[in-house]
């Protein structure tokens, strides 16, 4: 195995070099995550912080993991002890953070793929009251093996992506995978649209309700906006190390975030028409996608149908976003340890599915096994979304805008001179101040400070 820089892996065009990045931001945290905090903050009000956050927050800190990536050509530890070696636990930081998010991830992942094939062999079409389908959610998730199984199976077809590397296995299932999804995402959300009473599920998202706004919506968003656009832990970093040095980065990076934010938003649309043409409450939590809508798939004419192409839509979101959590582990491993791809991958894959296994069984047969008096599965969305990201969030941000020589960043933006970037004084003041303060705001309310 070669890890030379000169003769490392390079995504090969423009648009695939979107489509990546693209796949690892578009994930559950869109479709799953934002309709029901979405739902659970007064959603149109939601919205407009949501947004306020991506622009603040989200898009300057992508903009400069990419930088920082294309730059240092190396996986995270690498690329932070490259430039000023102080700052290297930041990258086990963002190692870490990976490790966690994937425990949890590829249980969620797992529930998705079984929804599918419950919905493809038309045993979920069978049951038919939002009482069954609760008692089946709560069935499947807390049966011992079945939940661990499916997440297995979703951790091996990571591992075989992975494993195939990042032209073959990263590229190639993007540039597959993308597509099929906006293709499914769009014909869902016509068909939500066009249900009768739908027009309350769009006034529900788009006509903010100011009153609904408070400082824990605040917090909401901005955790959002982390999540949702894989921001802070080094995973686009991990990414842009095979951006070729064509790659306009900002025109990348504003796609990436304009296609994410845009696929939570149809997914809003998608979803909200729905739940308001039977009359549910929006605001049901994480159970939303797994209990109320296929309640509601249930009353339409061809639901299993239409169950099936949702989950199958949920499972390429996930497949996509943990792939990019499983390369910034692997590529460290490769490239760290120099140990070839289809070990390293493994070693990543074992991992994940020993944290797995024990997040799920923490839901059901486990469930004494509690953090702080949180189930295992609840402690590691919690720890990570909550203190690790921001901390590491912080972490970036800084070493973005004092660390790193300034001259790098423009260079990197602008490809040598290449392209203009006129607001780079402004994205560096956002980095050095308001990137890093805003953080620091999500994590002291994490910790219960403020
Ligand atoms: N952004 C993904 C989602 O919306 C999840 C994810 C993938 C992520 N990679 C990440 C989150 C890196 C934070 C950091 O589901």
């Amino acid at each position: 195995m070669n890890t030379d820089n000169n003769t490392r892996a390079t995504l090969g065009s423009r648009i695939g070099a979107i489509l990546v990045a693209a796949g690892g931001s578009v994930g559950l945290g869109n479709i799953w995550r934002f309709p029901y905090v979405a739902g659970d903050n007064g959603g149109g009000a939601f919205l407009i912080l949501y947004i306020g956050c991506i622009v603040l927050l989200g898009l300057p800190i992508m903009l400069a993991e990419m930088a920082i990536g294309r730059h240092s050509q190396l996986n995270v530890v690498g690329t932070y002890k490259s430039v000023s070696p102080a700052w290297r636990p930041l990258g086990y930081i963002n190692l870490l953070i990976s490790m966690l998010i994937m425990g949890f991830y590829f249980v969620v992942a797992g529930w998705t793929a079984e929804y599918f094939v419950s919905s493809v062999t038309g045993e979920l079409a069978k049951l038919d009251s939002v009482e069954q389908y609760s008692a089946f959610f709560d069935t499947f998730r807390t049966n011992p093996w079945k939940p661990v199984l499916y997440s297995w199976i979703f951790i091996a077809v990571n591992h075989i992506i992975i494993a195939l590397g990042v032209e073959k296995g990263i590229e190639r299932s993007s540039k597959i995978l993308m597509p099929v999804l906006f293709i499914i995402l769009i014909v869902m959300s016509v068909n939500a649209v066009l249900m009768p009473g739908g027009a309350a599920g769009l006034e529900f998202l788009f006509k903010p309700d100011f009153s609904k706004i408070n400082i824990d919506v605040f917090y909401q968003a901005m955790g959002q906006a982390f999540f949702s656009l894989s921001v802070g832990l080094g995973a686009l970093i991990t990414y842009a190390s095979y951006f070729s040095r064509k790659t306009n980065i900002v025109k990348t990076a504003v796609s990436v975030t304009i296609l994410d934010t845009l696929v939570a938003i149809i997914a809003g649309v998608m979803i909200f028409p729905v739940v308001f043409s039977v009359g549910i409450e929006p605001s049901s939590g994480p159970s939303l996608v797994f209990i109320t809508l296929p309640a509601i798939f249930n009353t339409l004419p061809l639901s299993a149908l239409w169950s099936s192409i949702f989950f199958l839509l949920l499972v390429i979101a996930a497949v996509t976003s943990t792939i990019s959590l499983h390369e910034v582990f692997t590529l460290y491993i490769i490239e760290q340890w120099k140990i070839k791809r289809s070990v390293a991958a493994i070693i990543t894959s074992a991992m994940a599915a020993v944290l797995a296994t024990l997040a799920s069984l923490s839901l059901g047969d486990w469930s004494g096994f509690t953090i702080m008096g949180y189930s295992f599965f609840d402690a590691l969305d919690m720890f990570t979304s909550n203190i690790l990201l921001p901390i590491s969030g912080i972490g970036i941000s800084l070493f973005a805008g004092w660390v790193l020589n300034k001259k790098i960043l423009r260079d990197e933006l602008t490809n040598f001179g290449e392209l203009r970037f006129r607001p780079f004084s402004i994205f560096i003041l956002l980095l050095r101040y308001l990137c890093p303060i805003l953080a620091g705001v999500i994590l002291l309310n994490s910790v219960g400070v403020l």
